[in-house]
């Protein structure tokens, strides 16, 4: 977590590095801070909170200067205050560090370079990194690049890090390892930032640095990159895809609204060139070459975290009921660390939006290194865990910026109803007749949540009833249990609303002693296998005077009946009712959040891109 971005060139660094951090808010937003250099001076600004607060910090202070670091942070070691906000500085004040990961044994380095004399300042793990890196540079005589490769070799665990020299205004040090970090070309200048984001306003060109490399990073001339073990690179430089607009607001009031609706077109961008209905076919040209894989896999493995999870879940359904494959749906956290018992023909997808959790990325290495294949399903182009998959199909929803996820939850489950439906063909084991059937049903769905989202007005109505609850039950069978546990999620990341997705039936084995008059009960209730057993389980919650709010299929006039108040959504196959049963979820969280208050795209301890374990 934590996002960080550095600029060097001939124009003023602070606007470009304020406007970055902006976009990297997502990333953590405990505090914040800068340091620029302007003519021998470095001045280090930095204080407790949002990027907002940073600037009115700095009102009035020496803003100038062509070269500077910045920094938002997500607090791992030490709490969020002034002192604890990057950058850090080293012993002397010569050096300044900002920092992105773990520096898993600071505390044993901390110990050993007080022995030295150090003094520090604040709690974190970062300081320690840069008082070492001193250390070594001033001890062995070296270059601050040399230095730098040197002390990372005595650190474990994740950093992307940028060192500013108040000796040296011509050059930017910069290092990663776990934590991403790109660097961004332009002419006579060069960015340096957590994303893209930051950098994309200004060039295309991108080098992303891979784990254990250096950046010598220089005012004018070539950047030079090599290991930590001193390895020469050629710096390989791509292109960025992504353009301004996609990362503005585009006129909405929250990242996340404009996100919940521009889910008619990322799903079907997920789907161009992949479902093709005049031809009858499904291809994912990323998956192509492991299809054997898939085709001889005795097991599929799930690997993921928070709402990429409760895709996996869909995942299981869809992969169990089309392609008769036996699915494990694993919390990455839980999988790295339990000694778990992978074979080598397994196939494991990892699914993670930002493509840079470190549980998961983790997970993927563990289970690569018992030879199992490694299928990624990532929105982050070019991201870590895309890198380190065998091989992976993108979900191309875009840029996801408000914290809590929506429109990368229904590309994951596009992608892997694709995924499912192609490997059940090639099995045999989806009829011809229901395959051509669901590839025009999913070929509809982008028109169906367009429907879904015309009924916003009628969703915020009923947020503004159950907006002061305080606990909230979420219910779903079969496919659509996944989307109750994530409609649970979504109210309580952004409305602090503590809420539970259950599976229908087990609502009668602890939840169901919760429910009375006050207790609003989200059920959803659409038409399929399971529909007769939810309506009892609806009974059931009615019985105890629960307030029941279904989410069913048009024209269902049974549930509606029960219900105290009902959404519909268009009738669609049964495993295709996530993708419209999460939208009014969504939205009835969005609208709660907003009615109680809440900061809806950065909701309080939560981060987009979770980079530490
Ligand atoms: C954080 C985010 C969630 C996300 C989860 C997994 O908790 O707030 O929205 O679902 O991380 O992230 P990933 O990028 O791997 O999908």
């Amino acid at each position: 977590m934590c996002g960080i971005v550095a600029y060097i060139g001939n124009k003023e660094a602070f606007p470009i590095l304020i406007k970055g951090l902006h976009r990297l808010e997502y990333r953590g937003y405990d505090s914040a801070g800068v340091a620029l250099l302007n003519q021998g001076a470095m001045n280090v600004y930095k204080c407790k909170g949002k990027v907002s607060e940073l600037e009115k910090f700095i009102e009035g202070k020496d803003i100038h200067g062509t070269i500077g670091i910045a920094h938002t942070r997500w607090a791992t070691h030490g709490e969020p205050n002034d002192i604890n906000a990057h950058p850090h500085y080293s012993e002397s004040r010569n050096l300044v560090m900002i920092h992105n990961g773990i520096i898993e044994n600071y505390s044993a380095i901390k110990q050993e370079l007080k022995k030295r004399g150090h003094h520090f300042e604040s709690d974190t793990d970062t300081e320690v990194l840069i008082h070492l890196i001193e250390e070594v540079q001033i001890k062995d005589n070296l270059k601050l690049g040399d230095a730098v490769r040197q002390a990372l070799n005595e650190v474990v665990g994740a950093y992307a890090i940028v060192i500013l020299c108040k000796t040296n205004p011509d050059e930017l040090i910069v290092a990663k390892k776990g934590s991403p970090l790109v660097i961004g070309i332009g002419k006579d200048e060069f960015y340096v930032a957590s994303d893209a984001t930051p950098i994309v306003e200004y060039t295309k060109d991108v080098v992303y640095l891979e784990d254990e490399e250096i950046a010598i990073i220089p005012r004018k001339g070539e950047l030079k990159i090599k290991t930590i073990k001193n390895k020469p690179k050629t710096p390989s430089v791509s292109q960025l895809e992504i353009d301004l607009e996609t990362i503005e607001k585009g006129g909405f009031e929250h990242f996340m609204l404009k996100e919940i609706y521009e889910q008619p077109r990322s799903v079907r961008d997920c789907m161009r060139g992949r479902l093709n209905i005049n031809t009858g076919t499904v291809q994912l040209g990323g998956i192509a070459d492991y299809e054997q894989k898939f085709l001889n896999a005795k097991r599929i493995i799930f690997l993921a975290c928070g709402t990429s999870w409760h895709a996996g879940l869909v995942g299981e359904y869809l992969f169990e009921d089309l392609c008769r494959i036996p699915v494990e749906v694993e919390y990455a956290s839980e999988f790295r660390y339990r000694n778990p018992v992978i074979y080598e023909d397994d196939v494991v997808i990892a699914i993670s939006q930002s493509g840079e959790t470190a549980d998961t990325l983790a997970a993927i290495e563990l289970a690569k290194s018992k030879g199992a294949t490694i299928i990624g399903v990532c929105n982050v182009v070019g991201s870590s865990i895309a890198r380190a998959t065998h091989a992976g199909s993108y979900t191309h929803a875009g840029p996801e910026i408000g914290v809590a996820s929506t429109k990368a939850f229904t590309a994951q489950v596009t992608v892997l109803t694709l995924m499912a439906l192609r490997i059940g063909y090639r099995k045999g084991t989806i009829p011809s007749s229901r395959f051509h059937q669901l590839l025009n049903e999913l070929d509809a769905i982008p028109k169906k949540i367009e429907a879904m989202l015309a009924k916003n007005e009628q969703i915020r109505y009923i947020a503004d009833i159950y907006k002061d609850a305080t606990n909230a039950l979420y219910l779903g069978r079969g496919f659509t249990f996944p989307v109750a546990s994530e409609g649970a999620l979504k109210l309580k990341e952004i409305s602090y609303i503590h809420a539970e997705g259950y599976p229908a039936a087990e609502m009668k084995h602890g939840p169901i002693a919760l429910i009375d008059e006050e207790m609003p009960v989200f059920v959803i209730a659409t038409r399929g296998a399971n529909y007769e057993k939810v309506v009892s389980n609806i009974q059931e919650v009615k019985a105890r005077k629960g307030k029941l709010i279904a989410i069913i299929t048009e024209g269902d006039e049974i549930v509606k009946e029960l219900a105290d108040y009902s959404i519909e959504i268009p009738p669609t196959d049964e495993i295709l009712a996530p993708l419209l049963a999460v939208i009014p979820l969504q939205l009835l969280s969005y609208h709660i959040a907003v009615m109680r208050g809440c900061n809806v795209d950065q909701p309080r301890n939560l981060a987009k891109s979770v980079t530490v374990e």
